[in-house]
């Protein structure tokens, strides 16, 4: 029990039909109308309140992400303390603050130019806080919940709303209700949209994403968003002309990026297609894509992308105002959060654990990569051998499965306790409620992550051994893309 006489909190609010949580309702600009209200689907089912949809909005599609502050998680030193004190039944997201805010100086210190967070990474409020708070003020959000999101937890920082694809009605809420005036687009329909749904708006700052070849990413981008080569210099004279403000491109190299050099060759193609168009940019933003550590992927040093980006933007067609802009997602967070689990039920190399595919651990079922493991035992044997594991999840689907392989003590069993590192980016913020499960627990802890590129902890985690003792491949044959998100 912590000093408060509080169990450590519950981050997420229980149950299925647990009341969704938001701001208050602001009433909307346009036409001074009021909230909608949604009616109940089924008369004999009568919600315990009705929800005015702003509200709704400001927590639907965040996933499950941890809202409770950062002041209303307990402490622990290490998570082993946790599970000591706590023995928890549910998964805990923990979360490390202090990671957080190392990579959040790392790049406003060291990229030359406008870091924007690209929410979706992990939407989680004390990650936007921490981020503010850290002086990044610029977020990349796709959709009218991570606009109220940021609008709430980082007032006044500027928002890029970069979703090539978005409803009118979205276009014009973050235009009017929320002051959104950067806007992604890769074809000339956004780009009419746009313009109808602002009025015309002639304060838009508009950013042409285009396509390209990028090698090196463990999850390509390329593939549902991006203006061709052919199709691009038709859509940046358009965009130049339709705005009085900022013209910009954009790209995305593909997640977990480990080349720099895509960057550089990224930049010479949205360099030939301004060439081509006639039109010089304001804006060159960069995307996301840089990298963390997983087991058997230890990336470049963040210097040398950064160094990649530098040359890349010398080499350039652009004048001497113009800005550079990325959108980092996975490197920011993905070293700021774990999860807990606890082991069910032991088959063979199997392990049942409270949380999987459709919780925190959807890289580790759908990319199949084996997150970093530690057993979180008192008095772990330190004779018994480390073995390969297989992981499944809570869920009734037999798709919910995380093959690993996951090192772990040939004696671990049910009541074990488990912690998967890594999981900051991507990890809560894909979680569902599917079959029940989804209820998770949040805490802070005080150690290192478990792998670090910025100092932090070791800079690399070797690829976990297969039964057979080969050594299990990350990287993807040659030629074949994997498409994310
Ligand atoms: C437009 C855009 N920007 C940034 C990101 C963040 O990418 P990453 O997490 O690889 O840095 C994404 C991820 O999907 C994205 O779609």
């Amino acid at each position: 029990m912590d000093a408060s006489g509080e169990s450590f909190v519950t981050a997420f609010s229980g149950g299925l039909h647990a009341p969704l949580q938001g701001r208050e309702p602001k009433g909307r600009k346009a036409g001074g109308q009021f909230p909608l209200y949604i009616p109940p689907l089924f008369p004999y089912f009568t919600p315990l309140r009705r929800t005015p949809l702003s509200i709704r909005a400001a927590n639907a599609g965040l996933g499950l992400t941890i809202k409770r502050g950062l002041r209303e998680l307990h402490t622990y030193h290490k998570p082993l303390d946790l599970v000591r004190e706590r023995s928890p039944e549910r998964p805990v997201a923990l979360v490390r603050p202090d990671a957080l805010a190392v990579a959040a100086r790392w790049f406003r210190d060291n990229f030359r130019g406008d870091v924007f967070y690209a929410v979706k990474a992990n939407p989680s409020p004390w990650v936007v806080r921490g981020l503010a708070a850290e002086g990044i003020r610029s977020f990349d959000v796709a959709s009218i919940p991570e606009i109220e999101l940021v609008a709430e937890h980082a007032p006044g920082s500027r928002m890029a709303f970069m979703h090539p694809v978005k409803s009118r009605k979205a276009i014009s809420a973050a235009y009017f209700d929320h002051g959104v005036r950067t806007f992604a687009l890769d074809t000339h329909e956004e780009l009419a949209k746009i313009m109808d749904s602002t009025a015309n708006a002639k304060d838009l700052n508009l950013i042409v994403r285009l396509g390209v070849e990028a090698e090196g990413a463990a999850y390509s981008l390329s593939g549902k968003f991006g203006a061709t080569a052919h199709e691009a210099p038709a859509l940046l004279l358009a965009a130049r002309q339709a705005t009085q403000d900022l013209m910009g491109v954009s790209f995305h190299v593909g997640s977990q990026c480990m080349r720099p050099t895509a960057y550089q060759a990224a930049m010479a193609q949205a360099s030939r297609a301004l060439v081509r168009a006639g039109v010089f940019a304001d804006v060159v933003d960069v995307g996301g894509g840089f990298p963390s550590i997983y087991p058997g992927m230890a990336p470049p040093e963040m210097a040398d992308y950064l160094a990649a980006i530098d040359r890349g933007f010398s080499e350039m067609m652009v004048h001497e105002t113009t800005e550079l802009w990325c959108e980092p997602g996975r490197a920011l967070v993905a070293e700021a959060s774990s999860l807990v689990v606890k082991v069910e039920l032991r088959k063979g190399d199997s392990l049942y654990l409270n949380d999987g595919s459709y919780g925190g651990l959807f890289d580790a079922a759908h990319a199949k990569w084996p997150f970093p493991v530690k057993l979180l035992r008192a008095e772990a044997d330190a004779q018994a051998p480390m073995k390969p594991f297989k992981f499944y999840g809570p869920t009734c689907d037999s798709i919910d499965v995380m093959p690993g392989p996951f090192m772990l003590p040939d004696d671990i069993g049910e009541g074990d306790f488990i912690e998967i590192g890594m999981l900051g980016a991507y990890g809560v913020a894909m979680a569902t409620r599917f079959n029940g499960f989804g209820d998770m627990d949040g805490a802070i802890v005080e150690d290192a992550p478990m792998g670090s590129m910025f100092g932090l902890a070791r800079r690399s985690i070797p690829a976990p051994k297969s039964d057979f003792g080969n050594v299990v491949k990350l990287s993807r044959a040659k030629g074949k893309k994997r498409r994310r998100r």
